[in-house]
């Protein structure tokens, strides 16, 4: 079993509120509370890029844990927002954390990345071919939103989280592991140009195809019966039942998607964490994030199991339990 053994996180200092946006769009603050519950977002300053995010989290969770660079011999950094196609970002971050000559990789997967992440790992560490994985959720989504588009501009944000993992010595760690992907939805959440299906140009600049396009109200109804079907599957798979469940702790895009996930699994508002109002749609950062708040308040004891549950573009979702 694995487990996690120091967390952190970083957000930008700038905050853009729902009163800002209605200066910008067509929109109101009510309208975004009401169908999405975000309240404000933080948004990274011209001169950052993913790395930056990357690199400042991964210092942080680093100096929580005690750890030094020297302890980590792998870093995974799972965006969908990286600093150049290539090199990964998380080169950028061994080369900013002087993490001489650590492997290093990135992980796509839409806002399920970091889920993904942690399973990668623990497949990683436990055939020994890792020993102390450095794993860093980062996305820089507002340099992709197009400011003109209110029904995509009002929900995302910037930020990063991330954790240290390693191989369990105690009975806390990850319990079980759910990990699904659907390619025929794709282009439902994509960001079309800039690759090799449609490399960049001037009339793909215009027409904006190097910013986000999301179906959100399709989107929606995938991402609320996936995220129920991977939480129940990874409850089962660990042996649980959801009165066991301490915290579900969903991917933060949507209340509306967080109360329908914990409905579907029968879980009370209060085992339910939600901390959309204060980031928005940070993508694959919402979940390491939710973990450091909850350790730093101190609601996380020893033995509290702990449902993790994501879903993204891909698509791709998944669901870990672990205890605490
Ligand atoms: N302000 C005011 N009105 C708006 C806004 C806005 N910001 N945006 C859209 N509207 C309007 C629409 O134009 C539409 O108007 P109409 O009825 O006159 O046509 C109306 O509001 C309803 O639009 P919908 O898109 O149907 O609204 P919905 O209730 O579905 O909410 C939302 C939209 C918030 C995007 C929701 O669909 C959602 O959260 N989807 C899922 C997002 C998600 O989970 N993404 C996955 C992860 S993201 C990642 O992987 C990076």
């Amino acid at each position: 079993m694995i487990k996690i053994t120091a967390t952190g996180f970083y957000a930008p200092d700038k905050i853009l509120t729902n009163a800002d946006l209605e200066k910008m769009v067509d929109t109101t603050d009510e309208w975004i509370i009401t169908r999405t519950g975000i309240k404000e977002r933080r948004i990274a300053s011209e001169d950052q890029a993913t790395s930056d995010l990357c690199l400042e989290a991964a210092r942080r969770t680093l100096q929580n844990g005690n750890f030094e660079t020297k302890d980590i011999d792998l870093i995974i950094v799972a965006t969908s927002t990286p600093d150049t196609l290539f090199p990964s970002t998380a080169c950028w971050v061994q080369q900013g954390l002087e993490a001489d000559h650590v492997a290093a990789f990135d992980i796509s997967a839409g806002c399920t990345g970091f889920l993904y992440g942690m399973i990668v790992a623990e497949g990683l560490i436990l055939n020994g071919i890792a020993r102390r994985i450095l794993l860093v959720g980062g996305e820089l989504l507002t340099k992709i939103t197009n400011w003109q588009d209110r029904s995509t501009c009002v929900l995302f944000g910037d930020a990063a989280g991330a954790v240290v993992l390693e191989e369990s010595k105690d009975d806390s760690g990850m319990l079980s592991q759910y990990w699904r992907a659907d390619g025929s939805l794709g282009n439902l959440l994509i960001l079309p140009a800039g690759g090799t299906r449609m490399p960049a140009s001037a009339q793909t600049v215009a027409d904006k195809l190097h910013c986000l396009h999301m179906k959100g109200n399709e989107v929606f109804k995938h991402a609320v019966k996936r995220m129920g079907e991977a939480a129940v599957e990874a409850l089962r798979k660990a042996g649980l039942k959801k009165e066991d469940v301490r915290w579900l702790i969903p991917h933060q895009a949507n209340t509306r998607i967080i109360e329908a996930t914990g409905k579907r699994v029968h879980l009370p508002p209060e085992k339910v964490y939600v901390n959309i109002q204060r980031y928005g749609n940070v993508s694959v950062a919402s979940i390491p994030i939710s973990l450091h708040e909850l350790r730093e308040d101190g609601k996380l004891k020893k033995g509290d199991i702990v449902l993790m549950d994501a879903f993204g573009a891909g698509f791709t979702w998944a669901a870990v339990v672990y205890r605490w």
